[in-house]
């Protein structure tokens, strides 16, 4: 009983570290940091706008991770999903910093997407090792497509947000291969399809809020 009430407790820590983004990543330094920022007033807003989008995502991401880890019961998987998570902190605090620069706001429903995304985490990893790695494998598909689009859209000046969704695409690809790897199941088209309304919920609302 007492275990169980201290993984709790961890779980609302690391939530609440996620959230007020204090939660250690690996120590990687923030990509771009070598270029300075020259951008007019409606590059800037754009970037803003992307970045809250990329914060939620990995908010999203911390709490996915989080959800199918608790949920995992082989302890291998286990660790290559908390792993993944701890690489996905870099990326947390990288758009936590760049979007810090550029004085732009975090989605006022980080909160609500971590929620829903741990719960949905907790839930796909119920459904077993090879189902979850399935999810991450497509989560991250979808996340390189993703940040492809905002790296099309970004200004071309604006190299400290290129710099970090490239190191980020490059990640996501990695914890995808990963994934498949570690023997994740292909997920049915229905479920793909259903991930990617949920990501586009998520996206179209903190793109604005
Ligand atoms: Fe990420
Ligand atoms: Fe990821």
């Amino acid at each position: 009983m007492k275990s169980r009430m201290d993984a709790l407790v961890n779980e609302f820590d690391i939530a609440l570290k996620t959230l007020s983004f204090t939660k250690p990543g690996t120590n990687r330094e923030t990509p771009g940091k070598e270029f300075k920022d020259t951008l007019n007033q409606k590059d800037t807003k754009l970037a803003q706008r992307l970045m809250r989008v990329n914060l939620a995502g990995e908010v999203a991401a911390q709490a996915l991770y989080r959800g199918q880890a608790t949920a995992s019961k082989d302890p291998e998987i286990r660790q290559h999903l908390i792993q993944a998570g701890e690489e996905e902190t870099d990326h947390l605090l990288w758009c936590k910093e760049r979007l810090d620069e550029l004085d732009g706001r975090p989605s006022i429903f980080n909160s609500f997407w971590y929620l829903g995304s741990f719960t949905l985490g907790y839930a796909v990893g119920k459904f077993g090792e090879k189902t979850s790695l399935g999810f991450v494998e497509e989560t991250e598909k979808q996340v390189v497509k993703h940040l492809n689009s905002h790296i099309d859209q970004i200004s071309l000046t604006d190299n400290k947000t290129h710099a970090i969704l490239k190191a980020m695409r490059e990640d996501e690809d990695d914890h995808g291969q990963a994934a498949k790897a570690a023997g994740a199941d292909d997920l049915k088209e229905p479920t793909k399809k259903l991930m990617q309304l949920s990501a586009k919920v998520m996206t179209t609302l903190s793109h604005w809020l």
